[in-house]
């Protein structure tokens, strides 16, 4: 009896094992190393972090269903790491997730950690550092999923490029960090540069004849670490473009000169395609366009990217699309392609407005179980500027909360949740009367698998007539953008929500006095950050947890939680 079972356990096994080949799906052995290094992301030597001596990081390509198994080893001797995969929903793998005090312990210097999560669906993301201040730094590359093998996208084209933006500052994270952390605040103003895939120039621009500004033309010989990025393209074909924002404040615009582009894809998911002279990027966004390469082959073009929403202190970034046999080194002719203003927002609403999920897209449940409302405030703590959700500023625990809900170890974080509403009465349309609030470490714990609406509210700044852009980001999951609106949000706009095709998402953006109704369903067991992806704004307390079915997560792994109380917990329990 016993030699049956075994008999067919090994028979099992082994169909098992040769259905899941038959679906092609891998598993991507990675070793990364995490490294300080010297670099010039735009003409000027600071130092950026690196993985195996590249900056940005490699980007990582997969098919969909696949495993990646990276091991990543801490080589930064200061501090800790951890990366986290943005727009990979982790289900079944919340430990993999890559946020410190969230998902797991930050990893120490010399220390290893295996990251090991399946990317389940094809798209464009792109990965980055969640611990303190190391997205600034320079941590993030780019992550592809293509469809799995057999399968195809839902749109065709001949070639493909891979764009990721980011902003860079000359004054070293740490010391950005030390500033907004003061009392009074010293804000870490503007960006020097805009990059495009680690490039920008900041003491010269290549576009500077067209410009009255004073920049001196650029003299590159495309070997620079700053050399602008080139797309390599032949006339009359239709490329696919990867876009993705790592920006840590900006928002950007942009745009190929004298090319049209058709968005077919947002942050992993497809869109009903519409075509736009340039598209608005937040940062944690990510799209696909198509463009075609109609245009005189006799000379080349500029893709630039420009900032949006803040009154810019930062010149473009530019690339080259370079048509081919035009020589790369020719400058276009025409000048860079226009913008809009920095401060048009009704642009930029419209452009949101034309984001719909493509049909056959998943589709939101009708209704909703829990509805939080959550105001979006800068405030003041002991005379620290800070940025406050319900009045509670983000203040992550030592111990994971992953690790401490999951075993249920007391006093890890603030037992009380945060509160499910702003202030009643509260005008977001002023300053408050009294902008002080708290520090708070609560969760908003979810039931599982039930459908929650969040409302962002925002509101005025500390100083009169100031409302910034703030990118909302979620983790573990995708939600569906229903609905945006001016001012306070009343339960009667729920009435005006999206719910026949609304773009399903990871990041969506609040406008200046406005609210974003996203709606999620709670349905994948682990702890996620909810937060505003400027990264200044996440460092001052913009965000919140969410956490459901905690009790069904499985297979945490030791190395996650050897830190804080859950540490502690080990070691009693001599599993460390
Ligand atoms: Cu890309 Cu929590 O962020
Ligand atoms: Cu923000």
């Amino acid at each position: 009896m016993g030699v049956f079972v075994d008999l067919l356990l090994v028979f099992i096994l082994v169909t098992v094992g040769i259905i899941s080949s038959a679906t092609a799906a891998k598993v991507r052995h990675l070793k990364w190393e995490v490294e300080y290094m010297h670099w010039s992301p735009d003409g000027q030597e600071g130092v950026v972090i690196a993985i195996n001596g590249q900056f940005p990081g490699p980007t990582i390509r997969a098919r969909a269903g696949d495993t990646l198994h990276l091991q990543l080893t801490n080589k930064l001797h200061t501090e800790g790491v951890v990366i986290h995969w943005h727009g990979i929903r982790q289900i079944g793998t919340p430990w993999a997730d890559g946020t410190a005090s969230i998902s797991q312990c930050a990893i120490n210097p010399g220390e290893t950690f295996l990251y090991r999560f399946k990317v389940d669906r094809a798209g464009t993301y792109f990965y980055h550092g969640h611990y303190g201040m190391q997205r600034s730094a320079g941590l993030y590359g780019s992550l592809i999923v293509d469809v799995a093998e057999g399968e195809k996208e839902k749109f065709e084209y001949d070639g493909e490029f891979n764009i990721l933006l980011s902003d860079w500052w000359h004054k070293g994270s740490h010391e950005q960090e030390v500033d907004l952390s003061s009392k009074p605040m010293r804000w870490i103003g503007e960006p020097q540069s805009l990059l495009v895939n680690g490039r920008g120039q900041f003491n010269c621009s290549m576009a500077a004849h067209f410009s009255n500004s004073s920049a001196v033309q650029c003299k590159l010989r495309g070997s620079e670490q700053y050399a602008p990025y080139i797309l390599k393209v032949h006339p009359n074909k239709t490329y696919r473009l990867r876009i993705a924002s790592s920006t840590a404040l900006a928002s950007l615009n942009l745009a190929i000169g004298n090319h049209k582009m058709r968005v077919v894809e947002a942050d992993g998911n497809y869109v009903k395609p519409f075509t736009v002279d340039n598209i608005d990027i937040y940062s944690g966004d990510s799209y696909s366009v198509l463009f075609r390469t109609d245009q005189s082959s006799s000379q080349n073009y500029w893709l630039s990217a420009t900032v949006r929403g803040r009154e810019p202190h930062t010149p473009p970034a530019f690339a080259i699309l370079n048509y081919l046999p035009t020589s790369a080194s020719i400058l276009p002719i025409s000048p860079p392609p226009p913008s809009p203003r920095w401060d048009d927002y009704a642009y930029s609403k419209a452009f949101s407005n034309k984001i719909r999920a493509l049909p056959g897209s998943p589709k939101p449940p009708q209704t909703h179980n829990r509805r939080i409302v959550l105001l979006n405030t800068q405030t003041y703590i002991n005379g620290y500027t800070k940025w406050s959700i319900n009045n509670v500023s983000l203040s992550l625990p030592s111990t994971p909360y992953l690790g401490s809900i999951k075993y249920g170890v007391g006093n890890a974080f603030d037992a009380r949740s945060p509160p499910d509403r702003g202030p009643p009465g509260y005008d977001v349309m002023r300053p408050a009367p009294n902008p002080n609030s708290t520090y708070g470490s609560g969760v908003y714990m979810l039931k599982f698998n039930s459908t929650v609406d969040v409302i962002l509210q925002n509101a005025n700044a500390l100083k009169e007539n100031v409302s910034e852009i703030h990118p909302w980001h979620l983790h573990g999951h995708d939600f569906w953008v229903v609905g945006y609106g001016e001012g306070e949000f009343r339960e009667r706009d729920a009435a005006r929500f999206n719910l026949r095709d609304p773009p399903f998402r990871n990041t969506a953006v609040i406008y200046p006095y406005g609210w974003t109704a996203v709606r999620f369903v709670a349905d994948n067991p682990g702890v996620w950050a909810f937060h505003c992806h400027i990264e200044p704004h996440l460092h001052l307390g913009m965000g919140v947890v969410f956490a459901e079915g905690v009790d069904l997560v499985q297979g945490l792994p030791n190395a996650a939680i050897a830190c804080g109380l859950t540490g502690e917990m080990l070691i009693k329990n001599g599993t460390h």
